[in-house]
């Protein structure tokens, strides 16, 4: 998809209902987002394979599916025998979150079109703007054992509930510092192949600029979910949106893609690009 606005979204509920027990049988079926799935049952949800079998983060609906009714390279004896892909094993059940976009702006970016998010299997993540890891535990699912998550959130009350979820889901590192001050946790951190920023600050585009001069590998990627409103409540979010867009290209940065996160958030966008850290920028695309 060319850099600019897009819409398109999957059929998914307020509240990302529907049943994984009882009811109509729920297939599973792979997301083109490697590491994202979508559970089609009463209704189709958005779901990441649960790294903590047996246990919820937030609240969040779980959705066991049989080896039988997984379409997931892997199960079943389907492209290999389990070990290939992200499916079960014939016979046994794997267990999945319910992603909800109205409680994750990643979710609600992925339902909202966005071609690519960067963030998969064996991916290491720094994301910026953790709270108490809510959308961070789903990230964690998505990289999977093999990735990380370097997550960061200054509020010291949001930062216990980080603390405790990553407790089980030891891909998450949890940092508990001011993303405006990348060299308090520079020894916590290796290069990122993807940094996701989710801040909601006036200064989200500097911040996002001083942690990819810091950690963001050479063409490495940024997902930024940009709140109008935080950035400049007096000009129409566009307005404020090709601002950042902006910034990002006067540091290293080319856009890639912009979709908006409604109608799961309002005056929303997500914006993602690729970063020139050594590699020469290329010419600017013409319109
Ligand atoms: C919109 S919330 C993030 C929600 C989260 N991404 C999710 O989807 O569950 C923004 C978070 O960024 C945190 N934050 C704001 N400025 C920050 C900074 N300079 N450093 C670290 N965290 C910051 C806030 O405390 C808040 O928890």
């Amino acid at each position: 998809m060319a850099f600019g606005a897009s819409g398109g979204r999957g059929g998914f509920g307020r509240g990302g209902g529907g049943g994984g027990r009882g009811g109509a049988r729920t297939i599973l079926e792979p997301h083109r987002h490697p590491g994202v799935f979508i559970a089609k049952g009463k209704d189709h949800m958005l779901v990441t394979k649960n790294l903590v079998p047996g246990e919820s983060v937030y609240g969040e609906k779980r959705i066991s599916i049989e080896a039988a009714d997984s379409h997931v390279p892997g199960a079943n004896g389907v492209n290999g025998n389990g070990k290939d892909g992200d499916g079960p094993v014939e016979g046994t059940k794997t267990e999945y979150r319910v992603w909800n976009p109205f409680r994750s702006k990643l979710a609600a970016g992925v339902l909202g079109g966005l071609d690519e998010i960067y963030i998969r299997p064996g991916a290491k993540v720094l994301y910026l703007g953790a709270a108490s890891g809510t959308s961070v535990s789903h990230v964690a699912d998505i990289v999977g054992p093999e990735g990380a998550v370097y997550a960061v959130e200054f509020s010291p009350r949001s930062g216990r509930d980080l603390i405790n979820m990553a407790k089980k889901r030891t891909n998450v590192i949890p940092i508990v510092e001011d993303a405006r001050l990348p060299n308090k946790y520079r020894m916590l951190l290796p290069i990122v192949d993807v940094i996701f920023a989710d801040v909601a600050q006036p200064d989200q585009a500097r911040i996002v600029v001083h942690n990819a001069e810091s950690f963001l590998k050479d063409l490495g990627h940024v997902v930024i979910s940009i709140k109008a409103s935080c950035v400049d409540s007096t000009v129409p979010p566009e307005t404020v949106f090709a601002s950042e867009v902006q910034f990002l290209k006067e540091h290293q940065f080319k856009p890639l893609e912009q979709v908006t996160l409604e109608p799961y958030e309002r005056d929303h966008a997500m914006v993602t690009a690729r970063y020139y850290r050594h590699t020469p920028l290329p010419p600017p695309d013409k319109k």
